[in-house]
């Protein structure tokens, strides 16, 4: 989604600009602009595509001078990816200049009102709304026309804004959008992610919702929307550049993959002392965890498979009702929600437009809300009534690996610790869930191992046109994540059927010589889907196989078979998908594509 980077200082502006949405070239984008002040007028650039064009029409910022600018990255929503829908916008003399990330949903009626006013407006874009609105209600007082504007625009914003007779001075608001402020003796900054200022500044204030920023080469001052002054306390982000650069890898995506051991080993040591697990950060009485009687789990992308491999899990140790549902179903079809429910958000950005509204609305029920959030401070983390971080480190690929599997680790703690908690577990039988949980981190290392087999492999089929995962129970949760990586990040359409479904329809769909990729993992229904990788082989699928170690006569079925370490069943998906990660990273690379940002996705979704 679109990146806002913003500079105030003793510094050139533009090269500062292009640093910096450069990292945050990962949240996806099509088009690029900058605007810097400069001897008393604001220009303005702006590019359609990659921040290279940018970069090549500025002479990569040095001929842009000034030291105030705002600069953004966008993703398009209303508007085709073009030159004038590319933001920053501005007001008719450009005296005054905008750049958002977010929606304004009521922007047609505003559009209305201002064109009856006389507004001429030069975009298809609802940002240009916001524009022409400052201009309206501007009376020489930023503070006044920003606050005025935000008490009548709805829809989710961050907002950078510049006013021409205000030379030195930057504004920026929030609403339902990431943005956090930097500061630093060079100058101050607003951004919409940590890895943008990383290489000025650690010490960084966290914008919450309806509030105003004004920053100046040597301050910044928050505000409240009736414009009162306000305190924040600065945090000092503790992580470091390295995070944000490959460090020798190819892609962010292969680094993450091979960060997956430390990044699960890091989930889940510290919730384990002298054997048992202890989830501090979960605000539950014993009653309450006694008392409850069903969970929701609500989620977007990669973060619902980890959810739907939760339900399996959480469902078969702990014996609670679980019921997985996409954000943006959930919170429009007012789910039946008791006082003795829980509801649990997974989200690794924490900002995902369609998680956060879900947690609202549970909350608004008056349930309560455990966020399982990797980025710490995020809307969703600060908004929920408990927090278990996944501590994955910063992710940057847009296809997820090492959040996902942090998310099952953060599940996988959950459903033991309830198990045990509520009775359902034998001592002897919790204690060696406890030690396979903690073995998990080596045995994926060991999956490592096998990339080169796993690349040959993808390069046989790297010019498929479909490709099928089929798996039951926790495997058919593997498969619908194996699935999507591979759709991603590679182009190819592919889909993820419950093994038993396959005879009712899907069947019709294999063809001589289509990879169906067999995830095999559950000792009581391996047999049911040997049948079924019999049923496609017998029609012609080339037939993958992803099954535990030892489970050898597999191979007289499978064409290819890649086997994981043993460990508890229910833990097979942190395990399975580590090949299917592989499988689809390398099928990505042989087809020429960017890895780490496929086409029309971002890596965090702040908008519906
Ligand atoms: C986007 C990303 C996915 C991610 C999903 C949910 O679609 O591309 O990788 O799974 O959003 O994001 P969240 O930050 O809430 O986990």
């Amino acid at each position: 989604m679109c990146g806002i980077v913003g500079y105030v200082g003793q510094n050139e502006a533009a090269p500062i600009l292009l640093d910096g949405l450069a990292r945050l070239e990962y949240r996806g984008y099509d088009s690029a602009g900058m605007a810097v002040y400069h001897d008393g007028e604001i220009e303005i650039v702006k590019a359609k595509g990659r921040l290279r064009v940018l970069r090549e029409l500025t002479n990569n910022g040095l001929d842009l001078k000034g030291t105030i600018g705002i600069g953004h990255t966008r993703w398009a929503t209303h508007g085709e990816p073009s030159v004038t829908n590319s933001h920053p916008h501005f007001n008719k003399d450009k005296s005054i200049v905008v750049v958002h990330n977010g929606i304004i949903e009521n922007h047609q009626p505003l559009r209305d009102r201002l064109i009856r006013k006389g507004y001429r407006f030069i975009s298809d874009t609802d940002t240009e709304v916001v524009a022409h609105m400052l201009d309206n209600y501007y009376n020489g007082d930023p503070l006044e026309a920003i606050s005025k504007v935000m008490t009548r625009i709805e829809g989710s914003y961050a907002l950078g804004v510049l006013f021409k007779d205000h030379p030195g001075e930057m504004y920026a608001v929030r609403k339902d959008s990431p943005l956090i402020v930097g500061v630093s003796d060079e100058g101050n900054f607003i951004a919409s992610d940590i890895p943008a200022i990383l290489n000025h500044t650690r010490n960084v204030y966290f914008i919450d919702n309806m509030e105003i920023v004004k920053l100046t080469r040597e301050a910044v001052a928050f505000y409240n929307i009736d414009k009162e002054e306000i305190e924040k306390t600065m945090t000092v982000i503790d992580w470091d550049m390295e995070a944000a650069e490959k460090g020798g890898y190819e892609h962010f995506m292969l680094k993450e993959i091979y960060e997956q051991p430390k990044a699960v080993r890091d989930t889940i040591n510290p919730r384990i002392k002298d054997g048992e697990i202890v989830i501090d950060e979960w605000h539950m009485t014993e009653e309450e965890v006694q008392n409850l009687n069903k969970i929701f789990i609500v989620a977007c992308g990669s973060a619902y498979h980890a959810g739907i491999s939760g339900k399996y899990v959480i469902e078969g140790i702990a014996r609670i009702p679980v019921e997985v549902d996409v954000a943006s179903e959930f919170r429009y079809r007012d789910p039946i929600i008791d006082d003795n429910s829980l509801v649990i958000v997974i989200s690794q950005s924490g900002e995902t437009a369609d998680s956060l509204a879900a947690l609202r609305e549970a909350q608004r029920k008056g349930v309560k809300v455990l966020g399982i959030v990797n980025v710490v401070g995020s809307s969703i983390a600060r908004e929920a009534d408990s927090v278990l971080y996944t501590w994955a480190g910063l992710e940057i690929a847009v296809a997820t690996t090492k959040a996902y599997s942090t998310q099952l680790a953060a599940l996988y703690l959950l459903a033991i610790y309830l198990g045990n908690k509520r009775g359902k577990l034998e001592y002897a039988q919790y204690k060696q869930m406890v030690e396979e949980l903690q073995e998990l981190p080596d045995k994926i290392q060991s999956l490592l191992g096998d990339k080169e087999r796993i690349q040959w492999f993808a390069s046989k089929f790297a010019a498929s046109r479909d490709i099928f995962y089929v798996g039951r129970g926790v495997d058919y949760a593997t498969c619908m994540e194996g699935s999507l990586k591979l759709k991603e990040i590679s182009y190819i359409h592919s889909e993820a059927y419950a093994a038993g479904e396959l005879k009712h329809g899907t069947i019709s769909l294999v063809e001589d010589g289509i990879l169906v990729a067999s995830v095999l993992t559950q000792p009581q229904l391996y047999e049911k889907t040997v049948s079924n990788m019999v049923e496609v082989k017998a029609r012609g699928a080339y037939v993958m196989a992803l099954t535990n170690i030892g489970n050898y006569d597999v191979e007289d079925v499978a064409n290819f078979t890649i086997y994981i370490p043993k460990t508890n069943p229910w833990f097979t998906t942190s395990l399975a998908i580590i090949p299917l990660q592989l499988f689809a990273y390398y099928v990505s690379l042989a087809r020429g594509l960017d890895v780490d940002k496929p086409r029309n996705l971002a890596k965090s979704v702040t908008v519906e």
